[in-house]
């Protein structure tokens, strides 16, 4: 068999001069990194530079921004963020409290339910609350709804059914901005999903990890036991405004504080404060934006589950498949 090239006998002076090739070869290569690493040093140092000017830099802007907001500059709303709950809904394993959902509907029908709307749920909808069709029927009976024409061509005023959507306390928003000083209650239907303040940097990248996703009922827990006695010192606030410093849009709402100490009987002893009342009706209006939201927690489980257990089967496939091949 011919031997293979560094076998191969070679001739004296071939032997010679692959040496001194080798050489130059290794020389060349050695100057070339020594270059090389020169040039990346100085470029690193002027990139470092360049990142500590533009920190300097950004520093000196967002100071001089902060204190043009101090002297009367734009200023950013809400005042304060909204205070962290702990709720059932909350988390990948998330799931109703039925009765903080009986609670708060409670509430709401006792106390919001007098100026806020609730148009896109049904009365049939709180049977996932755990009521069953004899109590949803009683409870829309309670109110009157417009049907018709009848027989004659009239309209008529008969009791809700339960499939029925809630009756609001307005025939339209024009009525119910003027019954409120030209502020419009809003909607409650989804109310929850709607204002979620922004949490910013770094925040929103923890959420991800943490599955936050409750800023909307913390934001109008937040809201409703926020109002404090009486606005800071040197605080302005129009008239028919309450100074709340949770609200969104602003230093002042058009709302007065709707709750207070005892407003609500719980007939299951839950403690009968402010707090309590604020987070039943967040909770059950985050239930009325998002009914599924258990639900589709829990399908999303299962999903994952089923992942990676495919996962898993998936790779013992492959090795079954690849274990005759050799590699
Ligand atoms: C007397 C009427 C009235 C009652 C009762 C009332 N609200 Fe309001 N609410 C308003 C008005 C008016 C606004 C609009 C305020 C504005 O935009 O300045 C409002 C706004 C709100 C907002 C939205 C704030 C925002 O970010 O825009 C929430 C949340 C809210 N109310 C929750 C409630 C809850 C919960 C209850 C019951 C516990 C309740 N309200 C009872 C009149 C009322």
């Amino acid at each position: 068999m011919r031997p293979s090239w560094p076998d191969r006998p070679l001739h004296q002076k071939q032997k010679a001069n692959r040496q001194d090739c080798c050489q130059s070869c290794i020389t060349l290569v050695a100057q070339f990194s020594i270059e090389r690493l020169n040039s990346m040093k100085s470029i690193v140092s002027k990139l470092l530079a360049a990142a500590t000017a533009s920190i300097v830099a950004a520093g000196v802007f967002l100071g001089t921004a902060f204190a043009a907001e101090e002297e009367g500059g734009t200023a950013h709303y809400p005042i304060k963020k909204p205070r962290e709950q702990s709720w059932s809904f909350g988390g990948p394993f998330g799931k109703w409290d039925k009765g903080q959902l009986q609670r708060g509907l409670k509430v709401y029908t006792e106390v919001c339910a007098a100026c806020h709307s609730m148009n896109l749920l049904s009365y049939r909808n709180l049977a996932d609350l755990g009521y069953n069709d004899d109590q949803i029927k009683a409870y829309a009976a309670e109110y009157e709804v417009t049907d018709g024409p009848n027989d004659d061509g009239e309209m008529f005023e008969r009791p809700a059914r339960a499939t029925d959507r809630f009756k609001g306390p307005y025939a339209n928003d024009k009525e119910a901005a003027s019954a409120n000083g030209g502020a419009l209650p809003p909607d409650f239907s989804l109310l929850a999903k709607a204002r979620a303040p922004e949490r910013g940097f770094p925040t929103f990248i923890f959420d991800i990890f943490t599955m936050y996703a409750e800023n909307g009922p913390d934001y109008i827990y937040s809201l409703l036991t926020g109002y404090p006695e009486e606005p800071p010192e040197g605080v302005e606030v129009l008239e028919g405004l309450y100074y709340n410093p949770y609200f969104v849009a602003g230093n002042a709402l058009a709302m007065a504080p709707p709750l207070s100490e005892e407003l609500v009987e719980y007939t299951d002893g839950s403690p009968q404060t402010v707090e309590q009342y604020a987070k039943d009706v967040s909770a059950f209006m985050m239930w009325a934006a998002e009914p599924g939201l258990a639900a589709r927690k829990q399908s999303g489980f299962i999903v994952l589950l089923f992942l990676l257990i495919f996962a898993g089967l998936l790779y013992f496939t492959k090795k079954k498949v690849w274990a005759d091949v050799k590699h």
